[in-house]
């Protein structure tokens, strides 16, 4: 049968990775290594999401993180495994999570020359009540491995990432990563323990009916932010309204816009003019993915990978997704030049 046929074809995201990683005859395999790291803490969160409320690891860790929020169990667990995993890999050198206020050097024995940004938990407010968080992360290369690394090597702009992905903890665990050659996607098999591709070179919708933004910040909105809205629920060229889907998980939300096409947009507003999600490790890394399946990510200002972070926790506005409807806010934008 086809489906026996499909499922014989196993290509695991190793085997892909590797076959990646042929076409690049002078790569030494760090990079192989590296994702083979990640993926290993993404299995171990996975798993542990999944009993979350058995093994009491729901509810507040007790601290409060850098960026002035209670943490959850979950959230210090999945920072702990990540960090354990990716300098046991030997192939990274800085390290920065948003549940550490400063970056980690690695030590000389352990280093290489891959730089990683994360988000160790995004959704963290859904944990307790079992709507899908994830996973997201950002690769740099350092600019060059004989001097020491600095600061500089990770406030880079995203366009200089090497490669992004997330994981979603969901009904099914999907990885989902771009190397800079298109974006794929990997689902977990239980029973193998193994990522396996379900969705080969995704590309998103050129247009979408669907937008996704907190409406309760809407008293704070500007002006083309509120235009724009305005124009999904109440459109003048006689199309239907879109449909307003939000699910406070940016991982969710995001992963939707991918398959669906639409918009995401977490705005700049009176209140926070840049937003509330970090460039770093959530801004760059989805953005990266989404423009390498064909949609665009706008700040409001300028292209969203452009954007050079001059601080590790730096925020930004961010309106990403199908890339037509990105244009209509970008035409919105401009006119309030
Ligand atoms: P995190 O849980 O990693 O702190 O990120 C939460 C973010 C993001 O996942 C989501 O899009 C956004 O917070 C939702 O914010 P609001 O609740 O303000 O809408
Ligand atoms: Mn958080
Ligand atoms: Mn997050
Ligand atoms: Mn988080």
């Amino acid at each position: 049968h086809a489906a026996d046929a499909q499922r014989t074809d196993l290509m695991t995201i190793t085997r892909y990775v590797l076959n990646e990683q042929t076409k690049y005859p002078a790569s030494r395999g760090d990079f192989t290594i590296l994702l083979n790291h990640i993926v290993l803490g993404c299995k171990f969160v996975c798993s542990s999401v999944s009993k979350a409320g058995l093994a009491k690891l729901i509810g507040l860790a007790g601290e409060t993180n850098v960026q002035g929020e209670e943490q959850k169990k979950l959230d210090v667990l999945s920072n702990d495994v990540f960090m354990k995993a990716l300098i046991s890999s030997g192939r990274t050198c800085i390290l920065v999570s948003e549940e550490d206020e400063l970056p980690t050097f690695v030590d000389k024995p352990n280093r290489g020359k891959y730089c990683v940004v994360f988000d160790p938990l995004d959704g963290s407010s859904n944990i307790d009540c079992g709507v899908s968080i994830g996973t997201i992360f950002g690769i740099y290369m350092i600019k060059d491995d004989v001097t020491e690394p600095t600061l500089e090597d990770v406030l880079q702009p995203g366009k200089n990432m090497v490669a992004a992905g997330y994981c979603m903890y969901g009904s099914s665990c999907m990885l989902v990563i771009s190397t800079g050659a298109g974006v794929n996607g990997f689902t977990l098999d239980p029973s193998l323990g193994e990522f396996i591709l379900t969705h080969p070179d995704m590309k998103i919708p050129k247009k979408g009916k669907i937008y996704s933004v907190n409406e309760g910040n809407a008293k704070n909105w500007d002006g083309p932010t509120a235009k724009y809205v305005e124009k999904c629920k109440f459109p003048t060229d006689g199309s239907s309204p879109k449909s307003l889907r939000y699910i406070g998980s940016m991982v969710a939300d995001v992963h939707r816009t991918l398959l669906y096409g639409g918009v995401f947009m977490y705005p700049g507003d009176k209140k926070s003019p840049n937003g509330k999600l970090r460039v770093l490790y959530e801004v760059f890394p989805m953005s990266f993915l989404i423009e390498q399946a064909g949609g665009q990510s706008f700040t409001g200002k300028q292209r969203s990978l452009d954007l050079v972070p001059q601080k590790i926790h730096e925020r930004s506005p961010i309106f990403l997704g199908s890339y037509d409807d990105v244009e209509e806010i970008k035409a919105l934008y401009a006119e309030e030049q």
